[in-house]
């Protein structure tokens, strides 16, 4: 039933996708512009963002170097306060290091069968100085939605594993990376292809959305 609800979301969205580009296929004075590009663009966009969902299986094929460059260019592209990019990326695909990410946790499985991990680190060297430094959070973690975002259009699978602001985690990583002193693990992006392919959840709350101002 949950299945049948999310195919029925998911048409849904694919038709109002195409109602809102049609709409919008004109110019400030409702003029039609010939936008056929954009909109399928922008019908593409909106799918690979519906349809992501976190992935923690994986195939034993690898990723090449030049993927793992369009993920990294990709979590480069994020908008950053004061664009102070104030970030540094680990890319892993060394077996060993993958393992001991994983350690003996409960989702070492996962870790294990991973052919690639982006780890997301805030580099404090980078960032803003005073109450502004705390925006290097946002700016990791839009990169990260970024790399997640394109590694289901390149096919593969991910999921964002959190570290800050655990401190045991940001230890363990801290430790396998061997990182600097002024690099923070926001997160560990585990990847691979995917060997498994489940439902995207719906998430789509109306209760959660105010319009204009609370009564
Ligand atoms: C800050 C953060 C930390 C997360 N940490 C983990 C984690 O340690 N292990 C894990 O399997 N998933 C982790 N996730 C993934 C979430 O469980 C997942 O995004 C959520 O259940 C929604 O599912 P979806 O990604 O399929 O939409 C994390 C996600 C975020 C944003």
């Amino acid at each position: 039933m949950k299945n049948r609800n999310n195919s029925i979301n998911a048409f849904a969205l694919a038709l109002l996708t195409v109602v809102f580009m049609t709409g919008c296929n004109c110019n400030d004075n409702n003029q039609p512009t010939n936008l056929t590009t954009k909109t399928d663009n922008g019908k593409i966009a909106m799918e690979t963002i519906m349809t992501r969902t976190s992935i923690r299986s994986f195939t034993d094929r690898a990723v090449s170097a030049d993927t793992i460059e369009m993920l990294l260019r990709a979590g480069m592209a994020a908008p950053t306060a004061v664009n102070k990019q104030p970030w540094h990326f680990v890319a892993i695909t060394d077996r060993a290091i993958l393992d001991s990410l994983g350690g003996n946790g409960r989702q070492s499985q996962m870790w294990k069968e991973s052919t690639l991990a982006i780890t997301v680190c805030g580099d404090m060297e980078k960032a803003l100085e005073g109450s502004a430094q705390a925006f290097w959070v946002q700016d990791c973690s839009a990169a990260t939605e970024n790399i997640l975002l394109a590694a289901h259009a390149l096919g593969l699978g991910a999921v964002w594993t959190g570290c800050y602001p655990m401190v045991d985690r940001i230890a363990h990583v801290s430790q396998v990376l061997n990182l600097p002193d002024q690099l923070v693990p926001l997160c560990v992006i585990v990847m691979g292809y995917p060997n498994e392919s489940p439902e995207p959840k719906d998430k789509w709350k109306p209760e959660n959305v105010t319009y204009n101002r609370f009564e």
